[in-house]
């Protein structure tokens, strides 16, 4: 079992489907009427996208776009390289950008300013978890929110440490000797 890797679980699957239904129940409220597309981005926010889209009993669209920006480690590198633009015209779209984490902020703030050059008529951000810090490299206005979290290393729910460990349902933190 992969779950066995973890030192503890800090958000088990249930408490995260859970708030994905209220989320789900919050944008429906307020985009009811609207041209609503979520984009999320590559690799660790289609997880969530996933499963936030099945829960969205409005009519709207979703796309991808590829950011990465960690690298092999578990501190941020600071560079954000774009690996995939958008494939549907964001032209007058209410656009809800998907992403699993707002870490230090780099990849949002990137990939907005690269979303807003397609001319969207809103666009806002849903991240599933909030790290707490005290110094954000970027601040970037986030409407909703899934879960607000010490500012730890996690993984699990499309959240990897070397690529591993996307696959768990649950979220935690990984026990020391599986960081190499
Ligand atoms: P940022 O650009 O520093 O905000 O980092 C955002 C990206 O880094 C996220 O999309 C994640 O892919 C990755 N990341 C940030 N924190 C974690 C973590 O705790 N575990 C795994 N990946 C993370
Ligand atoms: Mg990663």
């Amino acid at each position: 079992m992969m779950t066995n890797d973890l030192e503890y679980v800090l958000l088990a699957e249930d408490k995260i489907q859970q708030r994905i239904s209220e989320l789900a129940g919050e944008i429906v409220r307020d985009y009811r009427g609207t041209n609503l597309i979520l984009v999320a981005i590559l690799k660790g926010g289609v997880i969530f996208l996933s499963d936030l889209t099945r829960q969205i009993s409005i009519p709207h669209s979703y796309d991808i776009v590829g950011a990465a920006s960690y690298g092999d480690g578990t501190t941020s590198s600071g560079h954000v390289i774009i690996t995939k633009d958008v494939e549907i015209s964001l032209k007058d779209r209410d656009v809800l950008l998907i992403e699993d984490i707002y870490d230090t902020g780099t990849t949002l703030k990137v990939v907005k300013d690269l979303l807003l050059v397609h001319g969207p008529r809103s666009l806002e951000i849903c991240a599933l978890l909030w790290k707490e810090k005290n110094n954000r490299k970027y601040d970037v206005p986030i409407k909703y929110i899934g879960f607000s979290i010490p500012d730890v290393f996690v993984v699990g729910y499309g959240l990897d440490y070397n690529e591993k460990y996307r696959n768990l349902p649950c979220i935690g933190v990984l026990k020391k000797e599986f960081y190499s």
